[in-house]
């Protein structure tokens, strides 16, 4: 176990009663922390061929700009909805707590742009599935994805694509 690790702490009972909330920030506020992550992130992926990141607001975009500085490829933000200027695809997707809509630019991605999908948590899955469907409507390759940590209890892995390389730098 890498030592930064510790620098993710569980909130219980948040967002609500029951839940146990895995807390980045004091790992984003650690500079070599940050850096180490990041790193362990991009490790998987460095010498495959990618165009873009596609990272999922907002925590996803936090980790997602780094990687894509750290392997030297664009990036493509997918935003809740409301947010994105142009026209948009959308994408319904459920959560641990709740549900939401996902919403990428209609224009993004060209067809065959190889792209990794990047978050920062694996829970249910139900984001990282919501990002593959935008990417894939666009007639985008997903390489694969990359989360910083996997919620393994929660199964999303198993609910993920079998052929969609799916890294976790940390699973708890
Ligand atoms: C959290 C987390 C992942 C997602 C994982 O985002 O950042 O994106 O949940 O859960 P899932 O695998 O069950 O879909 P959230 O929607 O809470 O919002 P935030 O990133 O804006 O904080
Ligand atoms: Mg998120």
């Amino acid at each position: 176990m890498p030592d930064w690790q510790a620098l993710i702490r569980d909130i219980p009972d948040f967002p609500k009663p029951g839940v146990v909330f895995k807390d980045i920030t004091p790992l984003l506020a650690d500079a070599d922390g940050y850096a180490a992550a990041v790193d362990a992130m991009a490790a998987p992926w460095r010498g495959v061929a990618l165009d873009a990141v596609l990272a999922v607001e907002s925590r996803g975009f936090i980790v997602g700009a780094a990687l894509a500085r750290a392997l030297g490829t664009g990036f493509v933000p997918v935003r809740k909805p409301g947010k994105l200027p142009a026209r948009v695809h959308a994408q319904d997707y459920d959560l641990e707590y709740g549900s939401d809509r996902l919403e990428i630019h209609a224009d993004a991605l060209s067809p065959g742009a190889r792209v990794l999908l990047v978050d920062d948590v694996l829970a249910t899955g139900g984001t990282l599935r919501a990002a593959l469907a935008l990417a894939r409507q666009q007639g985008a390759i997903v390489v694969g994805a990359a989360v910083l940590l996997e919620i393994s209890a929660l199964e999303g892995r198993a609910r993920w694509e079998p052929d969609v390389a799916l890294e976790a730098t940390l699973a708890c």
